[in-house]
C-alpha cells in the first residue's frame, strides 16, 4: 500500500528534470501520474519506462501559456482516470528551454514576455482548468514551484525571480480562496539544484552550485531527490492542515 494509492496527479514540465523525479515519487507511492510537457518524446519515454515498472502514467502534450491546452490536460485525463486529486505546477522556462541571464536593462522584452507566460499564466491557466472538479469532489491538492532565488533576489535572472515571486502571491490568494473548498494550495521553493543532464555542466553550474553548497548549513549539492518527499507530503493527506505556505527545500541557505 502506497501513500497516494489510485490518487491522479498532474504533473507540468514533469517529462525531464526534476519534474520527471517528481512523476517517479508519485508513481511509486502508488499514484497514476500525468506528465504534461511541452516534450512529448521525452514524456512518452518516461510513460513507457513507468509503464514497464508496472506504473499507471500518462501523457499529454501541452505548452501550459496556452489556455486550451491547459483545458485539454485536465478533459484528457480525466476521461482516462475519471478524477484529478492533484496538480504539480512545475513547468517553467528554466533551462529546457534556457533562458537569457543578464542584468535586467537587457532582458529582451520578448524573454519577459514568454518568462511570465509560461512561469506564471500557466500556473494561473492550469489551476483554472482543474478548478471546478476539484471544488465538485471536495478536495484536491494543488503545488506551485516556486524558487530561493526569490528570497535570495539572484541577480541577473530578474524576469525568472520575479515570475517565482508572483507564483508565492498567488498560492497564498488561492489558498484563501480555496479552502472552503477541501483545496490546499502551497509552493515549494527548491534551492540551485542539479537538474540539467550531465553534458549541460559546465563551469557556470559548477561555480554556481560551488557557491550555494558553500551557503548552505547542509553543505552539499542539491538533486531532485531532495524534493521530491516535500512533493509527496503535499499531495497526501498528512498535509491535509497545511495551506497558502511555501516549503523552502535549500539544504537551510536561506531562512525565512
Ligand atoms: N533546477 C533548479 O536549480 C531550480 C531551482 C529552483 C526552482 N526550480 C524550478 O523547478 C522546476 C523544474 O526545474 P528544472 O531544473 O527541472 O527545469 P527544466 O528547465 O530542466 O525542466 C522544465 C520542464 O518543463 C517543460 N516545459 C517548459 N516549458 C513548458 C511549457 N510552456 N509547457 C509545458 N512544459 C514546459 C520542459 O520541457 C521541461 O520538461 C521549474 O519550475 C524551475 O523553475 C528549479
Amino acid at each position: 500500500m502506497g501513500r497516494l494509492d489510485d490518487q491522479v496527479i498532474i504533473v507540468t514540465g514533469g517529462a525531464q528534470g526534476i519534474g520527471k523525479a517528481y512523476v517517479e515519487r508519485l508513481a511509486s507511492e502508488g499514484a497514476k501520474v500525468v506528465i504534461a510537457d511541452l516534450n512529448a518524446e521525452a514524456a512518452g519515454a518516461l510513460v513507457r519506462s513507468l509503464g514497464e515498472d508496472g506504473k499507471d502514467a500518462m501523457a499529454v502534450t501541452v505548452d501550459v501559456s496556452n489556455a486550451d491546452d491547459a483545458e485539454r490536460m485536465v478533459s484528457e485525463t480525466l476521461e482516462r482516470f475519471g478524477r484529478v486529486d492533484g496538480l504539480v505546477n512545475n513547468a517553467a522556462v528554466y533551462q529546457r528551454p534556457g533562458l537569457f541571464r543578464g542584468p535586467f536593462d537587457q532582458i529582451p522584452v520578448e524573454d519577459w514576455d514568454r518568462v511570465m507566460a509560461v512561469n506564471l499564466r500557466g500556473i494561473f491557466l492550469c489551476c483554472r482548468a482543474v478548478i471546478s472538479h476539484m471544488k465538485e469532489r471536495g478536495s484536491g491538492k494543488i503545488i506551485n514551484i516556486s524558487s530561493s532565488t526569490v528570497a535570495q533576489g539572484t541577480p541577473n535572472f530578474a524576469h525568472y525571480v520575479t515570475s517565482k515571486a508572483g507564483v508565492i502571491g498567488f498560492t497564498r490568494s488561492v489558498a484563501r480562496e480555496m479552502g472552503q473548498y477541501g483545496i490546499n494550495v502551497n509552493a515549494i521553493a527548491p534551492g540551485y539544484t542539479l537538474s540539467m543532464d550531465a553534458e549541460d555542466v559546465d563551469d557556470n553550474v559548477r561555480a554556481t552550485d560551488l557557491r550555494s553548497v558553500s551557503n548552505r548549513p547542509l553543505s552539499r549539492s542539491e538533486s531532485p531527490a531532495d524534493l521530491v518527499g516535500t512533493v509527496a507530503f503535499l499531495c497526501s493527506s498528512d498535509s491535509d492542515f497545511i495551506t497558502g505556505q511555501t516549503l523552502t527545500v535549500d539544504g537551510g541557505n536561506t531562512m525565512p
